[in-house]
């Protein structure tokens, strides 16, 4: 039976963010916001093992680490420290470290440590509608705003049709082989979709909601809070 393992690139500075500290580590609903997505991976019982791809520079995560609540993460969280230039660099540094671990049949989800409000429910629908595809696939949102292709002057040049137009997300999950396979090969795609494609196939697109939004600019991070603490609101009301 194949397995399922998470890959979560975590190597970036946030420069969007604007801030000193990488945002994955700034404070949201009361712990890191690097957290939020870990401890949901790690409950997830069909995810074997959950590997975190950091910086080499990075010196924040054994402060968080040694402040976070070790009981989320279940012993099933494995810390890699390769992280490179760009998030595809982590990904595939991230796979080839993993080689200990798993084997080409092996399923692979990876989850940008910057989406903290995905849920069980997403990475249910994700791992169900995937898990018997002979690619893989995605979580992605249908286009819903009217979209404007911009000229050098910031005025429009075109309205572009919004039909059959999605906004990838992550988690993205694909075999481990082909995943590596194809990272190995592509250059400058900014997912893995991006590079499962260039080999020529076309992934799934698994319906999921904007909660699942990644947290780029400092209004994300209010919006994210809200999400998170509005669930945790729920969940003590059922
Ligand atoms: N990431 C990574 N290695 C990099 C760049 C990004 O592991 N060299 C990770 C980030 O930590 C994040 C995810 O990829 O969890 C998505 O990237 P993004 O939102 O672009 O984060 P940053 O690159 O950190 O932000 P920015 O682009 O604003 O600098
Ligand atoms: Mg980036």
């Amino acid at each position: 039976m194949p397995r399922y393992f998470a890959l979560v690139p975590a190597a970036g500075l946030g420069a969007r963010m604007g801030l000193a500290l990488p945002k994955q580590y700034l404070p949201l609903a009361g712990r890191p916001l690097i957290h939020h997505a870990l401890a949901t991976l790690c409950a997830a019982r069909r995810i074997a093992r959950v590997f975190i791809v950091l910086s080499e520079q990075d010196k924040v995560w054994d402060q968080q680490w040694r402040s976070a609540d070790h009981a989320a993460f279940d012993d099933k969280l494995v810390a890699l420290r390769c992280g490179g230039a760009t998030r595809a660099d982590s990904v595939l540094n991230g796979l080839q470290r993993m080689v200990e671990s798993a084997v080409a049949d092996d399923w692979v989800l990876v989850h940008d440590a910057a989406r903290p409000c995905l849920s069980q429910a997403q990475l249910d629908a994700l791992i169900d509608e995937v898990g018997d595809d002979a690619v893989g696939g995605i979580l992605a949102v249908p286009v819903a705003d009217t979209l404007k292709r911009a000229g050098a002057d910031g005025r429009i040049d075109a309205t572009v049709p919004r039909e059959q137009l999605w906004q990838a997300q992550t988690p993205q999950l694909f075999r481990y082989g082909l995943l590596r396979e194809a990272l190995e090969k592509s250059r400058g795609v900014t997912d893995e979709a991006g590079a499962i494609e260039a080999l020529g196939h076309r992934p799934k697109l698994v319906a999921s909601d904007a909660c699942n939004l990644k947290v780029t600019y400092p209004s994300d991070l209010a919006l994210a809070e809200r999400i998170l603490l509005n669930r945790t609101l729920l969940k003590g009301t059922n």
